[in-house]
């Protein structure tokens, strides 16, 4: 499924990202630009405005982990269906998460690495990383089977 160059590539890309505070910005852009994902978050506090969000410790902590599980699925790149399988179903079956959501969070994450890369983020990076949000996107949408 990925050629040694689309392997390179996209573990090139994450060297340069911070699980912390590029996690944080990813969530909080999502909670921002699709507010009705708020709604998931109802112990999270005030996420109304970008400085809530951009102040608000558990989007902080939440971002964190939701890139952890992105970093093990790139450390799983052969098998990232399997390796987030359980993580899609608790989103499918007690989060009840709408899958849809998934995709819009990869390209929250695809916006903060293009702003925080500029031109060193080229449209052939761009393209092979897609890619992986592709299938992250899918192993975690598989569980709602
Ligand atoms: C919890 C990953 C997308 C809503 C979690 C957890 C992880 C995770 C690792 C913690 C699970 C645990 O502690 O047992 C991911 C990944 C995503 C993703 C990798 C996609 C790229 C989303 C989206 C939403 C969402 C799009 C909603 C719009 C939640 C909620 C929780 C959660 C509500 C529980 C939070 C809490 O109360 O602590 N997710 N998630 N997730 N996720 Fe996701």
């Amino acid at each position: 499924q990925w050629t040694a160059e689309e392997k390179a590539t996209i573990a090139s890309i994450w060297a340069k990202v911070d699980l912390e505070n590029d996690g944080h910005d990813a969530l909080g852009r999502l909670l921002l630009v699709y507010p009705w994902t708020q709604r998931y978050f109802g112990t999270f506090g005030n996420l109304s405005t970008a400085s809530a969000v951009a102040g608000n410790a558990k989007v902080h902590a939440h971002g964190k982990k939701v890139l952890g599980a992105i970093d093990n699925a790139i450390h799983h790149l052969d098998n990232v269906k399997q390796t987030l399988a359980a993580l899609s179903k608790q989103h499918a079956d007690e989060l009840y998460v709408d899958p849809e959501n998934f995709k819009r969070l990869g390209d929250m994450l695809i916006i903060v690495l293009a702003s925080k890369l500029g031109s060193e983020f080229t449209p052939k990076l761009q393209a092979t990383f897609e890619k992986f949000i592709d299938v992250l996107v899918a192993a975690l949408s598989h569980g709602y089977n």
